[in-house]
């Protein structure tokens, strides 16, 4: 019979193992298999040409049409999925990326290249997240801890300081979603593109829908889709806008599809919904009582007041940096004063009372 104490070690033994599979190793899969560590360098995980900075012709660049805020960074993204596979649009909201998709966004302030961001979707179907940090004269990027980089020293950075996400913040963001890549959607990638979008690239970078299907690359989208590019249904060109800028900076956490978030706010649109979408949405703010309260606002106390953007919860908390009241809360450390004032030119003047948009 085993003895009281060799009862405990086992016990610890067993402990230990579960949660090495589960969340300290981020090797580990499910079934104990192993898989190939995260590579040190990004040049291993084939972004580059070998012994090169240059992007391997087969990785696609693509530019959602509203891009995420992150303190006017300038950004540029690649997909890659294995040759023969494709991206099944089914479910147009919901794609379904096959295992080995590797996606890549690179964050640079003018000419210097600071970190590069890199998803994964593993052979067991779960997903992978990185950062790589890159050195000053942008010849090499390493790892960065998954704990993130708090300071990293950025002379052309705002305060000359920049920060990288912890593994746990890109966590909270992308799988807040239906799923967890964000910019490449049907409606991220439509190719009627907004040009009223806020720090939008106005050039042509990369594929939409349209290419995105004719290589192979994208299949079953509903055919509907590509004769009718998605757009959101909005009454004017700038509520059109400021819908967009929500459903990109706030609705992988503020959507109806489950992310964990305790609040009724939906600022997500599906692209196969249009009209349904945008009446969710207004419905979720318009004349809807917030349970925060700020000091600076006292006089806000719905989410949005029709005709006030000084006295809608939204804004105030779009303007705040306080690391309490901010939105969104994570990711940037400036506040996008651009689309504030989209967003406050929206519900000051495009925006009907909620009487009235049910009338
Ligand atoms: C504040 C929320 C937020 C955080 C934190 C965040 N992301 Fe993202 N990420 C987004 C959004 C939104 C997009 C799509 C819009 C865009 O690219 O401008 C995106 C795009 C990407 C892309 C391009 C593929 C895609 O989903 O469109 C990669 C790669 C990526 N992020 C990786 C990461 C990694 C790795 C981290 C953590 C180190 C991270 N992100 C942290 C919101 C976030
Ligand atoms: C990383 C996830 C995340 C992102 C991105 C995000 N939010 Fe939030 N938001 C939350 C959480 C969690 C709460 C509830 C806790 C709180 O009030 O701080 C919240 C609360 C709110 C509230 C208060 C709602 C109420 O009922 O009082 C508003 C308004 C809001 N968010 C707006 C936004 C806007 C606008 C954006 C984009 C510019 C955004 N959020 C982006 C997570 C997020």
């Amino acid at each position: 019979m085993p003895s009281r104490l060799s009862l405990l070690v086992s016990t610890a033994v067993v402990l230990g193992v579960a949660l090495a599979a589960t969340s300290s190793d981020p090797m580990a899969r499910a079934d104990g298999a192993e898989v190939a560590p995260l590579p040190e360098h990004l040049a291993d995980t084939g972004l580059f040409l070998p012994g090169s900075t240059t992007v391997r012709p087969e990785n696609l660049a693509f530019s959602p049409q509203y891009p995420l805020w992150s303190d006017g960074a300038s950004k540029r993204r690649w997909l890659s999925i294995p040759p023969g596979s494709f991206i099944d649009a089914t479910r147009p909201d919901a794609w379904e990326f096959p295992r080995g998709t590797r996606l890549w966004k690179e964050f640079a302030y003018g000419t210097r290249k600071v970190e590069t961001r890199f998803i994964e979707r593993r052979a067991d179907g779960s997903w992978r997240f990185a950062a790589y940090v890159w050195n000053e004269d942008g010849t090499d990027a390493v790892l960065a801890p998954s704990v993130g980089v708090a300071a990293l020293r950025v002379e052309s950075a705002p305060a000359n300081r920049y920060v990288i996400p912890a593994e746990a913040d890109c966590r909270s963001c992308h799988e807040g979603a239906a799923v967890p890549v964000l910019g490449a959607s049907a409606l991220q990638l439509s190719p009627d593109r907004d040009s009223l979008a806020p720090h939008a690239d106005q050039v042509d970078v990369g594929v939409d829908l349209r290419t995105l299907v004719a290589r192979g690359w994208l299949r079953n989208l509903p055919r509907q889709l590509l004769d009718q590019p998605p757009r959101i249904a909005a009454s004017s060109p700038v509520e059109r806008a400021a819908l967009g800028y929500l459903h990109a900076n706030c609705g992988h956490c503020h959507n109806a599809g489950g992310a964990p978030v305790p609040v009724g706010l939906v600022l997500a649109q599906e692209a196969a919904s249009p009209a349904a979408s945008t009446e969710r949405v207004l419905h979720s703010m318009l004349g809807v009582a917030s349970r925060f309260r700020s000091r600076a606002a006292p006089e806000a106390t719905q989410i949005v007041l029709p005709r006030h953007a000084d006295a809608s919860v939204l804004a105030v908390r779009m303007r705040s940096r306080n690391p309490f009241v901010q939105m969104p809360p994570l990711g940037t450390r400036v506040a996008d004063a651009e689309s504030l004032a989209l967003i406050e030119q929206w519900i000051d003047l495009a925006l009907q009372s909620p009487k009235e948009t049910t009338q």
